[in-house]
């Protein structure tokens, strides 16, 4: 969650037991930093780092959540109109998994060709093999669903390599997950899926984990305390 998931704030939620957590969202180049300056000016949060300070700023967010819980993956959620600052992010130790945003719907980063619009992209395929190709970490690639025909895009995320699918499963107009799409996906593709939205209680999990998904990730209820609960047997 941008402006709000940096390593303090990862610390503390790790021990209700997750095994990754997932830095950001940032910007790594010129177009994606200006557009975020944007969404600041009208009041949104972000996470704002000059072009010559941010690489450095991952890696050292990183180390602080190595420092305390080496058993857990970093990831970082990253947004670039092009793939060479997405490949650079390669260098730093500390990180697992590099998350390619094709999610975020603020117009800013949409007009750029960044975020949710990159799902609109002719290149995503060539956008995110060549990152795959480029980086030694593992890569994620995060969606928002119900914006384009979902199982295309999966095959296209599929195909170019990379490791995760993480599938914001947004159901427009209710406080739930499209479990039924996140089904379908599941039955269809091979790349292991990770459940997003609306999870927080033990029942939601239980309910994403019959789609078939590989794992899920939670955002929201960790900034309301809602989670309550420890989620490290699911
Ligand atoms: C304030 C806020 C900032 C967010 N920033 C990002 C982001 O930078 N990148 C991203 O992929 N998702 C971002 N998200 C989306 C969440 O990661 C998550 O996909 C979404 O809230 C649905 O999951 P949840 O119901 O568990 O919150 C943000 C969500 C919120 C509420």
């Amino acid at each position: 969650m941008a402006g709000i998931t940096d390593a303090e704030f990862l610390n503390k939620v790790i021990p209700y037991g997750f095994d990754v957590a997932t830095l950001g969202g940032f910007n790594l180049d010129e177009p994606t930093i200006e557009a975020s300056s944007l969404i600041l000016e009208r009041g949104r949060k972000e996470f704002h780092f000059p072009l010559n300070l941010i690489f450095s700023h991952i890696e050292s967010e990183a180390s602080l959540i190595k420092d305390n819980h080496d058993d857990v993956k970093v990831s970082v959620n990253v947004r670039s109109t092009t793939p060479e600052p997405i490949i650079k992010l390669d260098e730093i130790d500390d990180l697992d998994i590099i998350e390619i945003n094709c999610h975020c719907r603020q117009p800013e980063f949409q007009e750029i060709g960044c975020g949710q619009s990159m799902l609109q992209r002719e290149d995503l395929g060539e956008f995110i093999s060549e990152v795959v190709d480029n980086v030694s970490k593992e890569v994620s690639v995060k969606i928002r669903a119900n914006v384009v025909d979902d199982l295309k895009i999966g095959h296209i995320i599929e195909d170019a390599g990379a490791d995760y699918l993480h599938v914001d499963a947004m159901k427009p107009g209710v406080f739930d997950a499209d479990y039924d799409l996140l089904d379908n996906l599941c039955s269809n593709l091979k790349i292991p899926i990770i459940g997003n939205n609306s999870i927080d209680s033990e029942e939601k999990i239980k309910k994403m984990l019959e789609t078939g998904v590989f794992g899920f990730s939670i955002a929201r209820a960790l900034i309301s305390s809602k989670l309550n609960f420890d989620i490290s047997s699911f």
